[in-house]
């Protein structure tokens, strides 16, 4: 991220998910604020964007990115349905789900640069969007403050499990802010879980994946947010269940789309290097 900037990424993340609603059916996530949220020149932008409604590339960096949404919230639900109290969603961006929450009692914790966070203030305000008051916020920069102390201040509490949410922001961070993260979620008390998604090496991709890849790198390194951090995936869980993680799903594109885009069910992700991980910490966890 750029000291005083807001997110680029964040903004195109989200008209993809406005797009998602407009261009693609059947839909695997409704998001009915997905467009509201924008500014008015970006949702004209989604709005005639039609030539990339239809472009494999975009159809399927879309289908991603609204996908990871959906993992997240049927996660959230199953961690609702286990006691869970708490949603913190790291890196929110234009993320709507607090405005759109369905459970009672559950609080939303929104985290957040700074300057992101700012900016979606004014997109909420401006769209006319309420804050209810089940809402948090913390601004906090994961490569310079402390997760904890901002969650605190926000009056999260660290006796009480709490699902996290982490989606398109791990690729992004340096690896000691991403450990110190999973660190701090480690230190939650069972029933906790994490949902976020990460790609693995470019030097381990397959040709496709590599371009697909190669392509949507050089569009965030144009933004100012290059990616730089990827895992390999048994590594990963390995690293995971060492800081106390189980049940650890970590799925490719062939499990995303057989999960979620079989037959008739709409566009199905080929070859993406980017995959999606669930991982909780329960009863009997190191
Ligand atoms: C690609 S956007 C994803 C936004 C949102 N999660 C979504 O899926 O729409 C990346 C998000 O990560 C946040 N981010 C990136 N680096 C960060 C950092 N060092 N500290 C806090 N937030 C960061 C950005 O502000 C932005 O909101």
């Amino acid at each position: 991220m750029k000291d005083g900037q807001r997110s680029r990424t964040a903004e195109r993340v989200a008209m993809r998910r406005a797009a998602h609603q407009i261009f693609d059916q059947p839909k695997v996530f409704e998001d009915p604020l997905a467009l509201r949220i924008l500014s008015d020149e970006a949702a004209a932008e989604v709005r005639i964007g039609a030539g990339e409604s239809v472009n494999p590339w975009a159809r399927g960096l879309r289908a991603f990115v609204a996908v990871r949404s959906r993992f997240a919230e049927e996660e959230l639900a199953r961690a609702v349905a286990r006691g869970v109290r708490q949603y913190v969603v790291l890196g929110a961006g234009l993320d709507t789900f607090a405005y759109r929450n369905p459970f009672e009692n559950l609080l939303v914790y929104e985290v957040d640069f700074p300057e992101t966070q700012a900016w979606k203030h004014a997109r909420l305000e401006h769209a006319g969007i309420a804050i209810p008051d089940s809402v948090r916020f913390a601004a906090v920069d994961f490569e310079k403050h402390s997760l904890a102390d901002g969650l605190a201040e926000a009056g999260f509490s660290r006796d009480e499990p709490a699902f996290f949410a982490w989606l398109g922001v791990v690729p992004y961070l340096t690896r000691e802010a991403a450990f110190g993260t999973l660190r701090f979620i480690a230190g939650q008390p069972q029933d906790s879980g994490v949902v976020f998604d990460y790609a693995i090496p470019p030097e381990s991709m397959g040709l496709t994946e590599r371009m697909a890849f190669e392509f949507l790198a050089s569009r965030v390194a144009r933004a100012g947010e290059p990616f730089r951090l990827f895992f390999e995936p048994e590594q990963l869980r390995a690293e995971l269940r060492a800081l106390g993680f189980s049940e650890i799903e970590d799925l490719d594109s062939a499990a995303i789309s057989a999960r979620w885009f079989g037959q008739g069910q709409g566009q199905p992700l080929h070859g993406r290097a980017g995959r999606l991980l669930c991982a909780w910490l329960s009863t009997g966890s190191a």
